[in-house]
């Protein structure tokens, strides 16, 4: 009998394997294709962003001259378009360069390979992340070091999302924007690159400056990194509900209740 390795090497889609190994690249397909159209159109459209004191993820920090002044960080003069496009390159690169993702849209869209132990698409020409434009994956630390400052300021906004006109309280949107916080933190948390710096490369713990504290914290990250990919897509899906959340608001499609 052929071994599994003989029979995926035969052509793309070829394998042993009698599950039905095709639903996750073809569920990751279709979850990427329909938060991919949302994002693009919340963040290309430019308006309906911000319900007072709600501010959308996407466009945060808000530093064009078109922002609403109470929520406004600049006054980019020069900038015409959408101010959520003037931060779109950290969060796309962010996310576009997660080992996570990357295995996924590998499989999803390029189909190399669609699922473990099944036949390639492109067989043996693949040369991995050695070349342009992929070998563009390696700057997903510094992305990383940049979603830092935009995670200061989503934390802020949510911090802001529980101010009124009369001071403090709770709407369903203050709630929103807190989940969705907890969400993103628990993505970044989980993120590799991260976990690399925390304490993913120190040889010797007991030997390393402040050892004993980068273990702990590296057990913690790594906590977070076994379940990054379930972070991954929560924080995603979420993120676009809390935008459609405050635009709906910001419309008047729906009514933001005070629960305090
Ligand atoms: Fe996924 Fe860094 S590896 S966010």
């Amino acid at each position: 009998m052929e071994s599994s390795a003989a029979v995926r090497d035969r052509g793309f889609g070829k394998t042993l394997r009698r599950d039905r190994w095709w639903v996750p690249p073809l569920s990751v397909a279709l979850g990427f294709a329909f938060f991919g159209a949302y994002a693009t159109v919340a963040i290309f459209q430019g308006g309906n962003y911000f319900a007072d004191p709600y501010l959308s993820p996407f466009y945060s920090p808000c530093i064009a001259a078109s922002c609403p002044e109470e929520i406004r960080l600049l006054g980019i003069e020069w900038w015409p378009l959408s101010p959520a496009i003037l931060m779109m390159g950290v969060i796309l690169g962010f996310r576009g360069t997660c080992y996570y993702y990357r295995k996924a849209y590998y499989r999803a869209y390029f189909l190399d390979p669609p699922a473990c132990a099944v036949g390639e698409f492109r067989g043996d020409r693949y040369s991995g992340e050695t070349k342009l434009p992929w070998v563009l994956q390696n700057l997903h630390r510094y992305f990383l070091y940049a979603s830092i400052v935009i995670w200061l300021f989503l934390t802020y906004d949510t911090f802001h999302g529980f101010f009124f006109d009369d001071g403090f309280g709770v709407g369903v949107g203050s709630l929103v924007l807190l989940v969705n916080l907890v969400l993103l933190s628990g993505y970044w948390f989980g993120c590799h690159s991260l976990r690399h710096l925390i304490g993913g490369n120190v040889d010797c713990y007991s030997c390393a400056l402040g050892g004993k504290a980068r273990y702990k914290a590296w057990k913690g990250v790594s906590w977070f990194n076994k379940r990054h990919m379930s972070w991954a897509w929560l924080s995603l899906g979420f993120v676009c509900a809390t935008d459609l959340y405050i635009r709906l608001v910001a419309m008047g499609v729906v009514r933001d209740p005070r629960l305090f």
